[in-house]
């Protein structure tokens, strides 16, 4: 029987994994289908309690991620530690749920691939403290990088951040170094006329900054008109993908 696999968020209508996912399951010949679950979150519970038995799992996106996890028999310690689970693999014998978090895995082969930058050593500002951060967050711990800031429009976000993840929170205004690496995890961009969430004077040609978003913005505008490299967010998309599909289809 054919296994579902699929898309779970509210809306998930402009989502491009299914394109991906079923591409890679054309292209090795798998008796796989990747399909789209638009499932607003009154209608979460019944969606989980109604799953179709060849259902192998899903990628979750928002506003589902923290949500689902009342759903699961299991998660991972990035589940735990981020608060968020992108990806739900079902064991297609006992029906039971294990949870998993590719985000935080895909930003980092994304950020290998892109860039030569050494984690470990770099200077590195995130901005925003949301879920997106906090994977983020997650990956540079993991990556044993030493010198990260944060900072946050609601700088008390930050503070907790920094506290839990053991790095510094900065506001904006007493920022007066250079950063080698910045990474916007807020949502700024997402509209096509939103601001640049990184100050000017903090993009030079020596800075790369990884977008989280993949859309045109006028971040990525300004790094070009200054000569910084732009890492664009489809990257970590992509490459979190390819995880989920391995995960989904061994
Ligand atoms: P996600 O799960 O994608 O991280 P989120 O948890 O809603 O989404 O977080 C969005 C992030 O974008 C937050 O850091 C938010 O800042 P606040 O904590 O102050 O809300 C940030 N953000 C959203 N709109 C912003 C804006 N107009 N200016 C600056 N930061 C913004």
């Amino acid at each position: 029987m054919t296994k579902i696999t699929g898309i779970l968020g509210h809306p998930v209508a402009h989502s491009k994994s299914p394109e991906l996912h079923n591409g890679w399951y054309q292209k090795q010949n798998l008796d796989f289908d990747y399909q789209s679950f638009d499932v607003p979150s009154t209608k979460l519970a019944q969606f989980f309690s109604e799953l179709p038995n060849n259902l192998r799992g899903l990628s979750i996106t928002v506003p589902h991620k923290e949500n689902v996890r009342q759903f699961l028999s299991t998660e991972s310690e990035a589940v735990q530690t981020i608060g968020a689970c992108n990806t739900i693999i079902r064991n297609l014998e006992t029906g039971s749920l294990h949870g998993e978090n590719t985000d935080w895995q895909g930003w980092l082969a994304a950020i290998k691939q892109q860039s030569s930058i050494n984690l470990s050593t770099a200077t590195i500002l995130v901005i925003g403290a949301g879920g997106a951060a906090k994977a983020i967050l997650y990956a540079l711990k993991q990556a044993d990088a030493s010198s990260v800031s944060i900072t946050n429009r609601t700088f008390a976000k930050a503070v907790q951040l920094a506290k839990q993840f053991q790095f510094k929170a900065q506001s904006l205004s007493e920022i007066n170094n250079q950063f080698e690496l910045i990474i916007n995890c807020t949502s700024l961009g997402l509209k096509a006329d939103d601001p640049s969430p990184v100050p000017q004077e903090l993009i030079t040609q020596q800075t790369t900054i990884s977008d989280l978003i993949y859309t045109p913005t006028k971040l990525e505008q300004i790094c070009q008109e200054q000569g910084a490299t732009y890492i664009n967010g489809y990257h970590m998309l992509l490459e979190q993908a390819k995880l989920q599909h391995k995960l989904f289809t061994s």
